[in-house]
């Protein structure tokens, strides 16, 4: 049997798809995977152990090397820039980072506060952009801010646009899409590297897959 691989999986929304893909890749995963609280899973049969991280965190455990290997969104590697290595596109968990605000002043908005939870890639894009905004960062329920008056605009994760359709905002601009990838501790690519590689060449076999249905 091969080394043990330690994979830190996102809980929240992409965790769904991706404990499927992983499925579909062959690993037996247990039924209390999906709805169990436990923070570590050890699956023995598979020589797995699973980590079950917030999204943002993932990148954070796979740099630090306690995680081999992980599941994190684009949006976050964009965001963080961690020294991982991104090996696969996983082509799961659609969506799009955009800039959406007000309806009534969506049009000709030219608020300079913005407020989201990805400073970084608003900085960069609004500097390429050519415009001076001030960025205010926040956790979570992004879309609060114009609504109370916080900020004129957000850049956000748009899935659906339900969110964005009930609080009465629109998107205005599209920053990039976003998909999750499989990411890579370096220094676990060259110690693991055939158990890795195994792990990579079954998932991007389900990503063709999908992409020829
Ligand atoms: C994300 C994102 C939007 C929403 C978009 O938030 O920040 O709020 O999903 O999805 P939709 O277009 O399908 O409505 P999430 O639920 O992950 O939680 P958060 O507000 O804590 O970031």
């Amino acid at each position: 049997m091969g080394k043990e691989l330690t994979i830190a999986m996102p809980k929240g929304r992409i965790f769904e798809e991706a404990a499927d893909m992983l499925r579909k890749a062959g690993y037996q995963l247990p039924e209390e995977f999906d709805d169990s609280r436990k923070l570590i899973i050890q699956v023995p049969e598979e020589n797995l152990r699973f980590i079950l991280a917030k999204p943002m965190d993932v990148t954070t455990y796979v740099e630090h090397g306690v995680a081999d290997v992980g599941i994190a969104g684009k949006d976050v590697l964009l965001e963080e820039e961690r020294d991982v290595y991104e090996v696969l596109d996983l082509n799961i968990s659609k969506c799009r980072l955009a800039v959406a605000g007000l309806a009534e002043t969506a049009a000709d908005s030219v608020a300079p506060r913005v407020a989201t939870k990805y400073p970084n890639v608003a900085s960069s894009y609004f500097r390429e952009q050519g415009e001076q905004v001030e960025i205010i960062k926040l956790n979570g329920s992004i879309e609060l801010a114009p609504l109370i008056g916080l900020a004129g605009r957000i850049v956000d994760i748009v899935s659906t646009g339900q969110t964005l359709r009930e609080n009465g905002l629109v998107e205005t601009e599209k920053i990039c899409d976003i998909t999750s990838r499989f990411i890579v501790n370096p220094v676990s690519y060259r110690m693991k590297d055939a158990v890795i590689d195994e792990m990579a060449s079954k998932l991007s076999l389900i990503v063709e897959g999908e992409k020829a249905k």
